[in-house]
């Protein structure tokens, strides 16, 4: 039996007489329904407002839908398709309370009303028990599987693919599934990853929808990250823990991690490396629409937002620079508690499957609630990178850029640049190479060192701030980097 059996199962036995079914799966729940129905040997009857009400004459109206479970004392299932949409008229919700009180009477009856809105009107609160229907889990995405790859002859998929493909599959409706089933069935002999892009590609669309979300493309591999060992060994090491093996032998999954630290260092590009290391999908979190009032209220869109995240898991969800994202201002005050409080409870409840990875640059605006222990798995200080560091920095950027490392003298370069961030090194290098280009020859170490030379970097001119941020991050966080305290320039 599927966890959607279950619970909607545990309901109706368990005598709630009216029962809310969130679901955008009126289908997929209405077969569940049938099947609960069918071992427990009662009738079923769906009611909707163009169909009337199965077996009842004249009963389109939903109030005389409703009133005709208790005048004609109708045993088993009633199932009511988007009576949510009449949930303002008072007289609808008269006579769902009616429904109720007389339900409680009856012990082999159950009113269902199915629907994809979270909003419960607040009168009806004590009276329905809301189900929030999973979607399909492994077993019957595995059939969702067989069934499709049976309809594509030709096909043959590998039994490690299936296990893998299963994986990314959840949080997808069945519908979606078979649907990108289809697609990527299709595919002319398609490998893994031909299948992982297609259903990452069905989940991207799903969670675009919510508008607030942005899918983060896995376009970034951890070697386009310089230095920072700690933070990248960290990562490396957890590169598995998603993979269903390491689900089935019940390795501890991570909740989230929080990189903090000064800026231009790599947060938000260590976190973009994750998406492609762990083969999960990666959406940012974009706070200042959800805060943009166009979504509804913030605390309306930041639930919905949480709630998609939840139905796409396995995924990563990104918020960079967390302060802003919880509605602190500077000082550290909040601005926007709900949110705050929200958020807090729900890193304690989520679904193992969805990992948090935050970024923070004014990290004494984060309130203590959130370094706590418990919260995030690890909590990384991202320091200006140390001269080794800058080293590997610069060399990531000359490569990506069409130069030759070996032409350049590093050891100068290291002096030229003490306190430089990684930032700064990138943008040395783009200017070296646009400047040359503008003359129609590939930039050398000549060009680079007079653009260094020019540049001033952040470090000089806020290094009272820098020294804050080191004392206050070096007693509450781990150093991202492996040269740890004594990483960047002598301040
Ligand atoms: N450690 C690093 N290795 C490679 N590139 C870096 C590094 N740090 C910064 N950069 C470059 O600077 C850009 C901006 O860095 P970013 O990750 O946005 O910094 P932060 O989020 O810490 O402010 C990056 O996209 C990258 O090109
Ligand atoms: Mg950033």
């Amino acid at each position: 039996m599927s966890k959607a059996y279950d619970e909607l199962k545990a309901a109706i036995v368990g005598h709630s007489p009216l029962i809310y079914v969130q679901t955008p799966e009126e289908e997929r729940v209405i077969r569940e329904l049938k099947n609960i129905a069918g071992d427990l040997s009662w009738p079923v009857r769906k009611w909707s407002s163009v169909r009337g009400m199965e077996g009842v004459e004249d009963a389109k109206e939903p109030v005389k839908a409703l009133l005709s479970v208790i005048d004609q004392s109708l045993p088993g299932i009633s199932i009511f398709s988007d009576l949510s949409a009449f949930f303002k008229d008072p007289l609808v919700i008269r006579a769902l309370r009616e429904v109720y009180s007389d339900g409680r009477r009856h012990n082999e009856r159950a009113v269902i009303i199915i629907g994809a809105d979270f909003d419960i009107p607040e009168s009806l609160k004590k009276e329905l028990q809301v189900v929030e229907v999973a979607p399909p889990d492994e077993n019957e995405i595995a059939a969702l599987i067989d069934a499709e790859a049976a309809a594509h002859k030709d096909l043959s998929v590998q039994a490690d693919t299936v296990h893998e493909i299963t994986l990314a599959l959840k949080g997808l409706t069945e519908n979606e599934i078979s649907f990108v089933l289809n697609r990527a069935f299709s595919l002319e002999n398609p490998s893994k990853d031909q299948l992982l892009d297609e259903i990452f590609a069905e989940k991207k669309s799903v969670v675009k929808k919510t508008g607030f979300l942005e899918f983060s493309p896995p376009r970034w591999d951890i070697k386009s990250l310089g230095g920072l060992d700690n933070l990248k060994n960290w990562l490396i090491k957890r590169r598995n823990t998603f993979s269903r093996e390491a689900l089935a032998a019940g390795v501890p999954i991570p909740k989230g991690l929080l990189m903090m630290g000064i800026s231009g260092c790599g947060k938000s590009l260590a976190v973009k490396t994750i998406s492609s290391l762990w083969n999960i999908p990666m959406f940012r979190l974009d706070m200042n629409l959800v805060f943009s009032g166009m979504y509804g209220s913030p605390e309306e869109a930041f639930h919905r937002a949480m709630k998609t995240i939840e139905a796409v898991a396995p995924a990563v969800l990104w918020i960079d620079e967390i302060e802003n994202a919880l509605g602190m201002d500077d000082s550290g005050q909040r601005i926007s508690s709900h949110i705050f409080s929200s958020f807090l409870t729900w890193m304690q409840e989520k679904p193992p499957l969805v990992f948090i990875a935050a970024t923070a640059n004014k990290i004494q605006a984060i309130p203590a609630e959130v370094l706590r222990k418990g919260r995030f798995d690890e909590v990384f200080f991202c320091d200006l990178p140390a001269p080794a560091e800058r080293d590997e920095i610069m060399r990531i950027h000359l490569l990506r850029n069409g130069a030759n490392p070996d032409e350049f003298d590093f050891k100068m370069l290291r002096i030229m640049t003490d306190g430089w961030n990684g930032a700064e090194i990138e943008q040395a290098v783009i200017s070296a190479r646009t400047e040359a280009f503008y003359d129609n020859r590939k930039f050398n170490e000549r060009d680079l060192t007079a653009v260094i030379s020019r540049i001033v970097p952040l470090s000089d001119t806020m290094e009272q701030q820098i020294k804050a941020i080191r004392s206050w991050a070096f007693s509450r966080a781990t150093p991202a980097s492996k040269y740890g305290k004594s990483a960047a320039k002598s301040m």
